[in-house]
């Protein structure tokens, strides 16, 4: 595996890997006895704000034995229009690998095409794979093997979170329901150039009925604040609360990759009644980014 850019382009197998060497990760934090990143600069080139994604990379760079640089896009010279190409190819003469969040997919694909670096993807409108490949390591964790479960995500449907997930599902052999408005729905030509089992609703109740897992997002993801009164009309009603998770399995998971907006996506007390699954979930990130990290580098 040379690159992390997409739960769309991820291999099944390295997928595998990485969600089965997460938990030995965690296990072994504090006296891991491989650095793999050891004599390495790792920079995190971010054009959007973070506090896991960040904070999680640059603690698990750290550990892994590697040194990590934080680079605010806006900061370099990048954020003056210097060309990605051009960015990627000084970059790659100086560093071993670049963790990048930004707004287009191609952006992330180009820096890793010229750069010859190990890039990680950290997030684009796209896609969100780190977070996804966390998600599901977190899901098995504390209920076993995903496949042949069922997995609703309520919200903003078309956004970079869902769209991770809807690859997911067709690599890893789960059902997903997406309960979303049809204006924030995943396109039917995305859909079935994926294939397995994703089921598009507006009708939530139905969409959360025996699900294993209930998972939601923010309803205004970054760089589409413009929209902001729009999308709390539009997606009024598609929040998970205590009636939804009425409907699904007993011991249904809730998640969110957080920030949260309580009495928005989530209301508060459903939130606080999944905190301590929420908040493994986000710890979660440094042990999974660590297994991708490992991964990368060997
Ligand atoms: N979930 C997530 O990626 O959080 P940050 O935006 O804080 O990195
Ligand atoms: N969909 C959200 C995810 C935040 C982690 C966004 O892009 O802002």
């Amino acid at each position: 595996m040379e690159h992390l850019l997409s739960i769309e382009k991820i291999d099944r197998k390295d997928m595998e890997a990485i969600l089965t060497a997460a938990g030995p990760m965690k296990a072994a934090r504090g006296r891991h006895d491989r650095q793999p990143l050891a004599g390495q600069t790792w920079a995190l080139i971010f054009s959007k704000s973070s506090t896991r994604t960040r904070v999680s990379f640059e603690v698990g760079i750290r550990e892994l034995g590697g040194q990590p640089i934080f680079l605010n896009a806006n900061d370099i010279q990048l954020g003056r229009g210097e060309p990605i190409k051009d960015t990627a190819r000084v970059l790659g003469r100086m560093i071993h690998g670049a963790v990048i969040r930004t707004f287009a997919q191609n952006d992330v694909e180009e820096f890793a095409e010229y750069s010859a670096i190990p890039t990680i993807n950290a997030l684009t409108d796209a896609e969100h794979p780190c977070q996804i490949l966390t998600d599901i390591f977190t899901f098995q964790e504390k209920r076993g093997p995903i496949a042949g479960k069922v997995v609703t995500f309520v919200g903003d449907g078309a956004c970079n979170v869902p769209l991770s997930w809807i690859f997911a599902a067709a690599k890893l052999d789960f059902e997903l329901r997406i309960a979303a408005p049809r204006a924030y729905q995943p396109t039917p030509e995305l859909l079935k150039r994926v294939g397995g089992k994703i089921i598009c609703t507006e009708d939530v109740q139905a969409a959360a009925r025996g699900a294993d897992l209930l998972y939601t997002d923010v309803w205004v993801s970054m760089g589409m604040e413009a929209e902001t009164e729009k999308r709390l009309k539009d997606l009024a009603g598609y929040q998970i609360n205590d009636a939804l998770v009425k409907l699904a399995q007993p011991d249904v998971m809730v998640m969110h990759c957080l920030p949260a907006y309580r009495g928005k996506e989530i209301d508060a007390a459903t939130f606080e009644s999944h905190a301590m699954t929420i908040f493994d979930q986000a710890e979660n990130r440094l042990h999974t980014q660590k297994a991708i990290l490992e991964r990368l580098a060997s």
